[in-house]
């Protein structure tokens, strides 16, 4: 499989990287701005006839697509850094092509935001990492209760609508895309829209603080109801992106996998709670303070048992690398996979590094925990897995070369210079395939 779900050119040159195991990181690091958040609010930011300005948008590949989609639209948009200006002032139907909308998920949450504010949108249907099969029925279904009519043919979503109405969703299983996705489309809808069974998730209650900064009213959010009055419109505002859980999890496991001593700043504890209580089972040293988190480990972890929930249960999105971590501890550790059917591309990789990994059901992993890992070249099938990989390869003797970086470009940025800060013998460099076959 290839990144964006392109063919792969023979011969072609990709990026990859190369980490000398072995490093002990000791340190500490800011993370990025969220990419979930910044992919939500990339999405609601249709609704703003006004100008808006994001401070702490990660610069990784899934947000600078994003605002290239977004452009297709109608909107202008401007990078300063970590800055982005969005203008949504003059949007259009667009001609957004397929091969920009399939290459992120997200594409498709824009669907009910477009179709709000312009009455009718096509749209390719969406990509993003091959993790399973990411059905859309939630969102269709409560699009359809908005009042927005959708149709599939040949691959594009055609919506339309006469003017979105409040309506009483819900959620079969609480859904972070779909509450997203019909908590904007409802911003502006005709009355009160009310989401039961919605996702906890910290990005949603970042998506309503943007949007009710922007003029909605939203009450709710973070809790499994939301309610949502409809306003007439929202204007143009300033946000800031609160910081990458997922990233700040990723950094505490790296301090931990390589018996290291990593504080990562700038962060919510509140929202790293999962991945603390695990880690402290494991056998992990981690303290916290209002606004970050110290992991130090002095000897090796004993084997947990990890089951991934929607939040606040453990994220799916960390699964990968805390099975990663869990290759070194002492006995048998099970990782359950309960969100996503197929989250398990770093299981084949991590064994040929010499983990001892075997698949339950085809989604969850008994691990038995081996005393080392050999570097060894291996592929990220997609950018959690290119996570753990990176991870075991910080902890491996040797050499470990990840190649198809590209995904892990989607949503780690700076990842090398981080590691590096930190003490950890890690670059990036141009290959070709065949270089490394
Ligand atoms: N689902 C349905 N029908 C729907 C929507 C979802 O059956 O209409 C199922 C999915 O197939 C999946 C489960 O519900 O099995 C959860 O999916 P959810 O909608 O919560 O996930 P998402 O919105 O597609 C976001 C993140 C993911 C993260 C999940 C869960 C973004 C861009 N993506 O995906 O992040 O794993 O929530 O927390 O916000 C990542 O960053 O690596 C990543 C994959």
């Amino acid at each position: 499989m290839h990144a964006f779900n392109l063919p792969r050119k023979e011969g072609s040159k990709m990026s990859a990287l190369v980490i000398r195991g072995g490093q002990r990181l000791v340190g500490e690091v800011d993370v990025a701005g969220s990419k979930n958040t910044a992919l939500a609010i990339l999405s609601a930011v249709v609704l703003a006839e006004g100008k808006i300005v994001l401070h702490n948008v990660p610069a990784v590949s899934d947000t600078r697509i994003k605002a290239r989609l977004l452009e297709k639209f109608g909107a202008v948009t401007q990078w300063e850094g970590s800055t982005l200006h969005v203008d949504c002032t003059h949007l259009h139907d667009g001609d957004a092509d397929e091969e920009t909308v399939r290459s992120i998920r997200t594409s498709f949450y824009l669907l009910g935001p477009l179709v709000a504010r312009l009455g009718r949108v096509t749209l390719p249907a969406p990509g993003g990492c091959k993790i399973g099969a990411r059905p859309v029925d939630y969102h269709l279904k409560g699009l359809a209760l908005l009042g927005a009519t959708v149709n599939l043919e040949g691959g594009i979503y055609s919506a339309s609508t006469m003017g979105l109405r409040g309506a009483e969703i819900y959620l079969d299983t609480p859904s972070a895309g779909a509450t997203q996705h019909l908590m904007s489309a409802a911003a502006t809808a005709d009355g009160i829209t009310t989401i039961d069974n919605a996702a906890l998730e910290p990005e949603i209650v970042a998506l309503a603080a943007f949007l009710n900064s922007l003029g909605a009213r939203i009450e709710g959010a973070g809790t499994s109801k939301i309610t949502i009055q409809g306003v007439k419109k929202l204007s143009g505002g300033t946000f800031t992106i609160p910081a990458d859980r997922m990233q700040a999890g990723t950094y505490l496991l790296a301090g931990a996998i390589t018996h290291g001593d990593v504080t990562v700043r700038g962060i919510l504890p509140e929202t790293q709670t999962a991945v603390i209580n695990k880690l402290r089972e494991a056998g992990a040293e981690v303290t916290e303070g209002a606004d970050w988190v110290r992991v130090v480990v002095n000897k090796r972890l004993k084997a947990i048992n990890v089951i991934t929930m929607p939040h606040p249960g453990f994220p799916t999105d960390m699964q990968q690398p805390m099975a990663a971590l869990l290759t070194l501890a002492k006995g048998t550790s099970l990782v359950e996979e309960t969100v996503y059917e197929s989250r398990i591309g770093h299981v084949p990789e991590l064994n040929r590094m010499g983990a001892k990994i075997k698949l339950i059901n085809g989604k969850s992993a008994m691990i038995d925990g081996v005393t080392k890992l050999q570097g060894a070249v291996v592929e990220a099938s997609d950018l959690r897995a290119g996570a753990a990989l990176v991870l075991a390869g910080l902890a491996a003797s040797g050499e470990t070369v990840v190649k198809n970086v590209i995904f892990i470009d989607r949503g780690y940025e700076r990842l090398e210079q981080t590691l590096t800060s930190l003490g950890a013998d890690i670059k990036r460099v141009e290959v070709h395939e065949t270089e490394l076959a």
